[in-house]
């Protein structure tokens, strides 16, 4: 494994996507993203002190389920910097605490090779306004500052270790090391899935042994394996 350091880049996962040959572990890390890109093809932009991260895996055979390892590995390396604090997973790819977003995770493929995206807040002392209520950082949850090079370094580690440790036991590494930090168990919540089909309302009741989430709706239980979670607040 190694890691690139750039001052600006368009985007990591583009970076990456356009090496060739193509090999994986290896990092790449950037100061500054001037296109950056998150889930669903959204814009995805990064205030400084965020650690802007991106690295190659070998693509095995079940893609939906690489989004959790790399929780897993965020969760693993908080602990190694001494977080004492408990970080949840927001259901496909977010990392949060207490209600508020602390980074995101987009998984892609390119050339048998998977292209693993994560924005983490690691030491933004504030966020703008008109985000404080959604957004935090690991700098504000612990009150500990991290150094970005080294920190990337034990993720990388983490992310390969946490990768295989998927791969031999899935429904274990779920079970273990996601159900525990899922977020929104029992809570209403609205699913939108961009323009693909209606939003779904109903009860987060847990992910099955593939991942998928179990919506308690109306009809019944639902299992998705996409879609975009936000909290139902009733009136
Ligand atoms: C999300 O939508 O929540 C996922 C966001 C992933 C953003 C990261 S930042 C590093 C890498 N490069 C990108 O352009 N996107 C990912």
């Amino acid at each position: 494994m190694r890691i690139l350091f750039f001052d600006s880049l368009s985007s990591t996962n583009t970076y990456l996507k356009k090496q060739t040959p193509l090999t994986p572990y290896l990092g790449v890390v950037a100061k500054k993203q001037t296109k950056g890109v998150g889930r669903l093809g959204r814009p995805w932009h990064s205030s400084e002190n965020s650690l802007i991260f991106s690295c190659t895996l070998p693509a095995k055979k079940n893609f939906f389920q690489v989004g959790f390892s790399v929780a897993h590995a965020v969760f693993l390396t908080f602990k190694k910097f001494h977080a004492n604090k408990s970080f949840q997973f927001k259901w496909p790819n977010d990392i949060y605490h207490n209600g508020k977003k602390l980074g995101g995770i987009l998984c892609e493929k390119e050339k048998n090779m998977l292209i693993i995206g994560v924005g983490l807040n690691l030491n933004q002392e504030e966020f703008p306004l008109d985000i404080q209520d959604k957004a935090t950082s690991f700098y504000l949850v612990t009150q500990k500052k991290v150094l970005t090079s080294y920190f990337a370094h034990v993720f990388l580690k983490n992310i390969i270790l946490s990768y295989q440790e998927l791969e031999e036991n899935p429904e274990l590494f779920l079970k273990n090391h996601i159900t525990p930090h899922l977020a929104w168990v029992g809570k209403t919540v609205k699913v939108d899935f961009e323009n693909i089909k209606e939003p779904l309302e109903g009860v987060v009741k847990g992910i099955d042994s593939s991942g998928f989430l179990m919506l308690k709706t109306d009809k019944g239980i639902e299992k998705l394996s996409t879609g975009d979670l936000k909290l139902w607040l009733q009136p």
